[in-house]
């Protein structure tokens, strides 16, 4: 872990609120692993205060990529910043996906912004794993631009792909599923996190899923990211200990 300035390349739209900006940082870009975050001071002043938490998005040579959704003023800020820019940054941090393991078929199920690990992460797959990506957002308007072969579309209303959300599709691809070697991974909003630990653990699955807080220090200090084991009355840090967990070791 360490804290760097890096040097904005380029902020480019790809959805309605998101956007991709590429970082070049060599001494992080070069350390991290899928699944990992940063935490970035968002402005040269002491507004906001504290660091936001982003996960990978991508690694290109020196660089990386966030893909950020504009949802306050934090990320409001980071959406404006132009070529050429300083930003500051802390990571890798977290623990990341484990790709590794005898499976056949990864399965990426992304929920909205949830998507934003899953580049790196689908860089990183062994090539003997076949790669598949399963993207629910609310509507057509809402859907990330991200390019990429293997991908199957949900969403809420039905004005694209499947209509309903990904672990509906899942339950309703069950045959194809069924006899296939997978491990799913997963990133996205908690409800949908909590339907797919019921969906995996119903047939089997092994899963490991990226989960979130609110978070100030980012790396086990300030104890402000606590979540609930399956082993009763213990917490772990989502920043230290996370924020990708195994399905079977935490409620959700
Ligand atoms: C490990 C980790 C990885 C993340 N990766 C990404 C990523 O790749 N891309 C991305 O767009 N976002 C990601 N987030 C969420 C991101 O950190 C927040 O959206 C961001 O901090 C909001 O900052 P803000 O100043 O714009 O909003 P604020 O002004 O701080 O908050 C605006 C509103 O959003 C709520 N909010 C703030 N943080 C969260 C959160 N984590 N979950 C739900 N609601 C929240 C606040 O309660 C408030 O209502 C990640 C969070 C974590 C913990
Ligand atoms: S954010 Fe401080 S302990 Fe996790």
């Amino acid at each position: 872990m360490q804290t760097r300035k890096g040097t904005v390349e380029n902020v480019v739209q790809i959805g309605e609120v998101t956007f991709l900006i590429k970082v070049e940082i060599p001494e992080i870009a070069r350390e991290i692993a899928p699944g990992q975050f940063c935490n970035i001071k968002v402005s040269e002043t002491n507004f906001p205060l504290l660091r936001r938490p982003f996960s990978i998005s991508n690694v290109k040579g020196n660089s990386i990529e966030f893909m950020i959704d504009v949802i306050g003023e934090g990320t409001k800020i980071l959406a404006t910043k132009k070529p050429g820019d300083a930003l500051d940054i802390l990571g890798p941090l977290g623990r990341g996906f484990d790709t590794s393991g005898d499976y056949k078929t990864a399965i990426l199920v992304a929920g909205g912004i949830g998507l934003a690990p899953f580049p790196f992460l689908i860089n990183s797959f062994p090539e003997d794993k076949n790669v598949k990506l399963f993207y629910g957002a609310r509507s057509k308007k809402h859907i990330i631009d991200y390019n990429y072969k293997n991908k199957f579309i949900c969403t809420d209303d039905g004005s694209a792909g499947f209509h309903g959300n990904v672990v509906d599709y899942l339950n309703s691809s069950m045959d194809e599923l069924k006899g296939d070697s997978i491990k799913f991974f997963a990133c996205g909003p908690t409800p949908m996190l909590a339907a797919l630990k019921r969906f995996c653990q119903a047939n089997s699955f092994d899963c490991e899923v990226s989960t979130e807080s609110a978070m100030a220090c980012g790396f086990g200090i300030c104890q402000g990211c606590p979540i609930e084991t399956t082993e009763q009355g213990y917490y772990k840090l989502i920043c230290k200990d996370g924020p990708v967990f195994n399905i079977s070791e935490i409620e959700l």
